[in-house]
């Protein structure tokens, strides 16, 4: 039997998510910045790819998720989707791309559809997000949510820490994950007890993509360059690292340095040819230009 209930091929289908969580499939995200992460997320079969803001830290080097702006994930959501085709592009709305007002949510999320091809766009918060959430899908985008830990608002949470930890904070996360399914998203379910996840999972008929959230969410996101070894500094403990790129690359570059310097590059293969009378003209030339400034000086 096929995975999928409708997807044979093209371009994963929204419904299609319903139905992998009915059927207690468990879905596969991963974050993608350029045309070839899209591609090999692709190839590699997940079903979601988030062009996170992320990128800001991974991609451009700041210190925190910040300062990306819409241009800049405009320009990698573009490159994502030239590469990714099946899976379901989910762009990240940057902060204070969707804060001001819901009008302002909506443009920019119609520019990430319209301008980058994106299928989707992503919202941290609940609360005052709500209306934001409700505006976008009404205007025909559909919005993934995303609670627990919120990286744009680390410093009003005291810092990257995981949330929902007290009963009290466990229900205002559960009754913030239900709010956001009425308002018409599904859910990404960030650094939260497993077990306050599993039963958010559990009451929502949306998915819920959890990252540091546990087994018991319908899927699971990791970062692009966290799951790849690409990624200098600790790691938060919900990461697990698949590969050691980041050292596969500089073990790659050293290797040519020393090649570049030692003349072992470029090798005979790695040059062009011209044909004998052709460099024979050219040479002759060489010397008539070369005599004629000798003349001169
Ligand atoms: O920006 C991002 O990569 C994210 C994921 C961690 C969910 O929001």
């Amino acid at each position: 039997m096929s995975k999928y209930a409708s997807w044979t091929h093209g371009k994963l289908p929204l419904p299609e998510l319903l139905e992998l969580k009915r059927r207690g499939q468990k879905l596969a995200m991963v974050t993608a910045y350029d045309f070839p992460s899209g591609r090999i997320a692709d190839e590699a079969g997940v079903e979601l790819v988030l062009v996170g803001d992320s990128a800001a830290m991974t991609v451009l080097g700041h210190d925190s998720t910040v300062p990306a702006t819409m241009e800049e994930l405009l320009m990698l959501t573009r490159a994502v989707t030239r590469g990714a085709h099946r899976p379901l592009v989910i762009a990240d709305m940057p902060f204070g791309s969707f804060q001001v007002s819901d009008a302002v949510a909506v443009a920019n999320a119609v520019r990430f559809v319209k301008e980058a091809g994106a299928d989707a766009v992503k919202l941290e918060g609940a609360g005052p997000t709500l209306s934001r959430v409700q505006a976008i899908v009404g205007a025909g985008v559909p919005v993934m949510g995303h609670v627990g830990l919120t990286p744009q608002s680390a410093t009003m949470l005291g810092g990257f820490k995981a949330q929902g930890r007290t009963a009290e904070k466990a229900e205002r996360l559960y009754e913030d994950a239900l709010a956001l399914e009425t308002a018409g998203s599904f859910v990404v379910l960030e650094a939260v007890p497993a077990p306050v996840a599993t039963r958010v999972s559990e009451a929502l008929r949306v998915p819920t993509i959890g990252i540091g959230a546990g087994a018991g969410c319908d899927g699971q996101v990791l970062v692009w360059h966290d799951l790849l070894g690409l990624y200098e500094g600790k790691a938060p403990r919900f990461v697990k690292r698949y590969a050691d790129l980041g050292a596969e690359a500089k073990r790659a570059l050293e290797t040519y340095v020393d090649d570049v310097r030692e003349g072992r590059f470029p090798e005979e293969r790695h040059t062009y040819a011209i044909p004998g009378e052709e460099l024979e003209a050219f040479e002759g030339w060489l010397v008539t230009v070369e005599s004629a400034q000798a003349h001169h000086e």
